[in-house]
């Protein structure tokens, strides 16, 4: 406690290193890993459930579709492991199909809710044993020696792979190849489309992406010592058809300065901080993608409309 009784800041030098060094190169920008803290994660499970945003329930209707498929991946006793497992709503489809499954591992930065889920998921699936690890699943994850011992399947769904640059998601996908014992990655990922849906998508008509992702902001006001006034930034979404992905752009709306530890950052009107991308794989670029990091794509399953595909990656052989 500080002189008056007021609690000291929830300073997080993680989150300072980060935005320091993205705020002041040349083209601004926040990792959209920030996004998720409480406040950030309530307002993506919100995302999920809006009529612009298909990725999670058309996603959702291909883990329905084929449930018994997918979870026969999980060896009997064997561990699914789910990387940035937020609420942990879909996964339930094939913990429901894979009664087999012996450990369920969330895997996800935002501590508080990742605890909140794993308790709920206890009640709901007594017989299973619920490991939450927190951990930032962008670089190598230290794995429990229990876990390292039982045969494997990661589960990485929602297209979070498309948050990632390629080289970042090929060091991913080469990360967990190398995990003792894995037998499959089952990988959902959000296919090209028409502008207008995809646009739509992460500009929805509510506003709540836009809240989302100004969030970032109240957040660095919090844990970064900011003092960032978010009605003072627009939200943008763009589609970009060269790198196949939407780019998330918080705009300043006019010219300011803000400090952030200490630090004079300076806005000009219109300049714009890139918050977030979402890449989007056409069937080639993630067979690509997967052989790049010693993954077989054994095969893929995709909705009516080719909107959404889940992928099952099975190790490739020769791959040392
Ligand atoms: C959770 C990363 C998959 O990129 O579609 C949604 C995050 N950002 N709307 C996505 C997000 C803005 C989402 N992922």
């Amino acid at each position: 406690m500080m002189d008056g009784g007021t609690r000291i800041q929830d300073r997080n030098d993680a989150l300072v290193a980060d935005a320091l060094a993205g705020l002041t190169a040349r083209q601004k920008t926040l990792s959209p890993k920030w996004l998720y803290d409480h406040r950030g994660s309530a307002l993506f499970e919100e995302i999920t459930r809006l009529p612009e945003y298909y990725p999670t329930r058309t996603e959702a209707g291909i883990l329905r579709d084929n449930a018994d498929a997918l979870a026969a991946t999980v060896p009997t006793g064997g561990a699914l492991l789910e990387l940035g497992s937020g609420a942990s709503v879909k996964t339930r489809t094939l913990l429901d199909a894979g009664g087999h499954i012996g450990t369920y591992a969330p895997i996800d930065i935002s501590r508080d809710f990742l605890f909140e889920t794993a308790e709920d998921l206890r009640h709901r699936y007594p017989t299973l044993d619920i490991v939450p690890v927190v951990a930032d699943f962008t670089a190598p994850v230290a794995l429990t020696a229990a876990l390292t011992a039982v045969p494997k399947v990661a589960f990485f769904p929602g297209s979070t792979i498309g948050n990632l640059e390629p080289s970042r998601a090929q060091a991913l996908l080469s990360a967990v190849r190398d995990w003792s014992d894995i037998r499959a990655f089952v990988l959902g990922a959000d296919m090209i489309k028409e502008t207008t849906t995809l646009v739509a998508a992460y500009d929805d008509a509510q506003g709540v992406t836009a809240e989302f992702i100004g969030n970032i902001l109240i957040r660095l006001n919090r844990e970064a010592d900011a003092d960032f006034d978010p009605s003072t930034f627009d939200y943008r979404a763009t589609w970009n058809a060269a790198l196949a992905r939407i780019d998330m752009h918080l705009v300043s709306k006019r010219d300011q300065h803000v400090t952030l530890a200490n630090e004079v950052i300076s806005f000009a009107d219109g300049e714009a901080i890139h918050v977030s991308a979402a890449r989007k794989y056409d069937p080639q670029m993630l067979a690509a993608l997967a052989r790049s990091s010693g993954w077989d794509v054994n095969r893929q399953y995709v909705d009516d409309q080719a909107y959404f595909s889940v992928a099952v990656l099975t190790p490739m052989k020769q791959w040392s």
